[in-house]
């Protein structure tokens, strides 16, 4: 997307690959809205603790960076004893999946980028093609960005109000987003419409990130609190549902996402309001037969506790991001990073190949090439 850094509009992908410093390139997210920085990672350890500690986050920009991460481990590997370099291999992918549990997209674009690997007869050609493929990766996940808003575009008519939850934007993907990208796609064509971007407590990625986004591409929008959804539901003042996923079930339509989005669906449900989820198919998960087998992420308590945050008079010249503790300072907390909705709350599914209900992506899983 373009974004409007110190004055001048340009366009950035997330996740970028500097080939000659052998560095993933990422933005940091923990200094949005405040400050817009680009770090280097200097090789593969720093790319999973990029990851763990959501300097990068969202799954499609977890799995770039994790399929661009493994390359970067492999091209660190000097010999030509092929075994051993798989295990060196093994290493590192290893490293990078363990860095965040919930979303699938870091393990389908690391496995993507082993079996393009595997065609390679030397070390020399393996490292050349993990890279390739990561970028196969990284340029794929845009496309199917783009194609998501083609589709759910249509879905956005003119005067509609649409809650949103967490960050499913350009910043959770290489571009352009998944729940955002019908957003973007309708807002590009003439229709006025009005977001709520649900806090999403306790990080905030939606008063921070999403909130950030549209405000760069001008799109009428308002944060609200976590609790405020249900209320303006019942107002008549939601219209519609879009968010993304981090891990979706092939087999059942169950959906993962961002602790709060079960709640909202569940109110969704209760005030006939239709709840989309929007996913690029690295999200889709083939193989798991639940949804209580998803891994749910158990975050720190400090988030709940506390919270990050600007003083407004360091904002301009000097962002510093300080912790606030706001909790009683005796008591501990339950911090699960994700939840899992049902399929018979979920109205459609966006995929870069249309729009599904959740329990047909099983049956269409050779047009997703599942
Ligand atoms: O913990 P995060 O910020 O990495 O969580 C992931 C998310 O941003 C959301 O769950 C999002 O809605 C889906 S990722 C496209």
């Amino acid at each position: 997307m373009n974004v409007r850094v110190k004055g001048r509009s340009q366009h950035y992908r997330t996740v970028t690959f500097d080939a000659g410093k052998n560095s993933v390139m990422l933005i940091e997210q923990r200094l949005l809205p405040h400050q817009f920085k680009i770090i280097g990672t200097r090789d593969f350890r720093e790319t999973a603790l990029a990851i763990k500690d959501m300097i990068v986050r969202g799954a499609g920009a977890i799995g770039a960076t994790a399929a661009y991460g493994l390359a970067q481990g492999a091209r660190t590997f000097r010999g030509s004893d092929l075994a051993k370099f798989s295990k060196h291999v093994e290493a590192v992918y290893q490293a990078l999946k363990d860095a965040r549990p919930t979303a699938v997209d870091p393990v389908n674009a690391m496995n993507d980028v082993r079996r393009s690997m595997s065609s390679g007869a030397t070390v020399e050609e393996q490292q050349a093609l993990a890279l390739a493929a990561a970028e196969e990766f990284a340029n794929e996940d845009v496309d199917h960005c783009r194609a998501i808003g083609e589709h759910g575009g249509k879905l956005i008519r003119n005067g509609m109000r649409v809650l949103t939850h967490c960050n499913a934007g350009w910043l959770a993907f290489v571009d352009i987003g998944s729940a955002t990208a019908p957003m973007y796609a309708a807002h590009q064509a003439g229709k006025k419409f009005h977001v709520f971007c649900d806090e999403t407590r306790p990080r905030c990625q939606g008063a921070t990130l999403t909130a950030w986004e549209l405000a760069q591409q001008g799109i009428s929008h308002q944060v609200i609190a976590d609790n405020a959804a249900g209320h303006l539901m019942q107002r008549g003042e939601i219209d519609m549902v879009i968010v993304g996923s981090d891990r979706t079930l092939g087999r059942t339509g169950e959906v993962a996402n961002k602790i709060g989005t079960y709640t909202k669906a569940v109110l969704a449900h209760r005030h006939k309001i239709p709840f989309y989820v929007a996913i690029p198919l690295s999200t889709i998960d083939w193989n798991l037969r639940k949804g209580r087998d998803i891994p749910i992420e158990d975050r720190s308590e400090s988030e709940v506790l506390g919270a990050w945050g600007i003083i407004p008079k360091s904002a301009i010249r000097n962002p510093k991001s300080t912790y606030v503790r706001i909790a009683n300072p005796s008591s501990g907390a339950r911090n699960p990073g994700f939840d899992v909705t049902p399929a018979e709350l979920i109205t459609g599914i966006i995929t870069p190949a249309g729009i599904f209900k959740p329990r047909d992506l099983w049956k269409n899983r050779a047009r997703f090439g599942g």
